[in-house]
């Protein structure tokens, strides 16, 4: 049951690309017409994320992501005529910006709400209560969706017919430890940091990063972690669909299978295939837990079928700006124009369980 329901939102998904694809294509095909018709969204950034500019020369979402008549400015000036103002959170929060209250806000503007933190680090919201129209957030139900990765099809590798052997898949060799961890921000509160303590109990875990003065750079953070058999993908807190670059950059791309620690089961399911990753509740213990890793580490054939999705699907990371921003524009016209968050805070802690 479940699976066939896979199956039908796979196909969906697949229709959706080939048919935005077919799209894509028609607005560059009829470009000089299309582009009379269609009215240009003018989204104003407020501030910078963490005061790091970026550069928004040119036609950024039409050349970059195929995303055209948005129009991307970080120019106050353009405030009196944008469609859509941005302020990300953490400025906010910090008071190092502020909302222009003192503006006459033209009446369709809609002010969006962004951050990509969870809702403990955003805490206190109540003081924009009423003032936003629109959230951007990895929530899958915010108005503008912007996850840190996803997983996108890829045409499928040859294999032969009726020939199944999971070794097909690209399984990364040269494994050296049985399970890494990089942690900058140590907290002894943490879940994860307790899950931590009794895993290095039962299995030798690998650490690096600021913690322990051993950080990775860039370049080598990929290739170290590809040694790894298993890796600690543990989120700073236990959210709804706050699921990091520690899933699908550190994990996924660095082709380790991840140890997950955040929101349930079923809401990494809702993103990701259910046999390519462990959850931490998966089990009755850490102590169990560390045991099955060890397990499966001396099961190739096992340990393989973790990267059984390779075979369907790519990771596309999302860590640009532009990017997500680009992305107003693309659900402008099926966003709800009339929309007013009375209770942001109420909104931004999720629902269903307590972080
Ligand atoms: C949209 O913006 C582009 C670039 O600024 C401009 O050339 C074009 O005329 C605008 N289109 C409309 C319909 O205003
Ligand atoms: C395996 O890892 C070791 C240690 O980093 C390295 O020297 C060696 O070249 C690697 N071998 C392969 C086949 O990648
Ligand atoms: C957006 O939110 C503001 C503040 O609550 C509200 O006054 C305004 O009517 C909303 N905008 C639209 C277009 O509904």
């Amino acid at each position: 049951m479940i699976l066939a329901l896979k199956h039908k939102i796979f196909i969906v998904c697949t229709c959706s690309v080939v048919l935005s694809l077919f799209l894509l294509d028609q607005s560059f095909g009829g470009k000089a017409v299309k582009q009379q018709e269609q009215q240009n969204v003018t989204v104003l950034l407020w501030h910078w994320p963490f005061h790091r500019a970026y550069s928004l020369e040119g036609d950024v979402c039409r050349e970059w992501y195929g995303i055209p008549s948005c129009i991307l400015t970080d120019s106050h000036a353009a405030f009196p005529h944008a469609d859509v103002v941005v302020f990300h959170h953490h400025e906010l929060k910090y008071k190092r910006a502020s909302l222009p209250l003192h503006l006459p806000r033209p009446p369709t503007q809609k002010w969006l709400w962004l951050s990509l933190e969870s809702p403990a680090i955003n805490r206190p919201l109540a003081a924009y209560d009423g003032l936003f129209n629109w959230t951007m957030s990895y929530r899958r139900d915010a108005d503008v969706f912007v996850p840190y990765g996803e997983l996108v099809p890829r045409a499928p590798s040859p294999v032969p017919a009726g020939d199944e052997r999971h070794d097909d898949y690209a399984v990364p060799g040269n494994k050296t430890h049985l399970a890494c961890w990089v942690v900058s921000r140590y907290r002894s509160g943490h879940e994860r940091s307790k899950v931590y303590q009794r895993l290095k109990q039962v299995v030798k875990v690998q650490v690096y990063g600021r913690w322990v003065r051993r950080p990775l750079s860039v370049a080598d953070l990929l290739p170290t972690i590809s040694r790894c058999y298993f890796y600690l993908a543990f989120e700073n807190s236990q959210s709804l669909d706050y699921i990091t670059e520690k899933l699908w950059r550190n994990s996924f791309q660095a082709g380790t299978v991840p140890v997950v620690l955040g929101p349930p089961r079923g809401n990494y399911e809702a993103l990701v295939p259910a046999d390519s990753f462990i959850h931490v509740d998966d089990f009755h213990s850490v102590e169990e837990m560390g045991r099955f890793l060890q397990q499966l580490a001396g099961d190739p054939r096992r340990y393989a079928s973790y990267f059984a999705w390779h075979r369907l699907h790519d990771v596309k990371l999302y860590t640009d700006w532009r990017e997500r921003l680009c992305q107003i524009c693309r659900h402008y016209r099926s966003l709800d124009p009339g929309k007013v968050y009375h209770d942001l805070e109420g909104w931004a802690n999720g629902t269903g369980f307590e972080s």
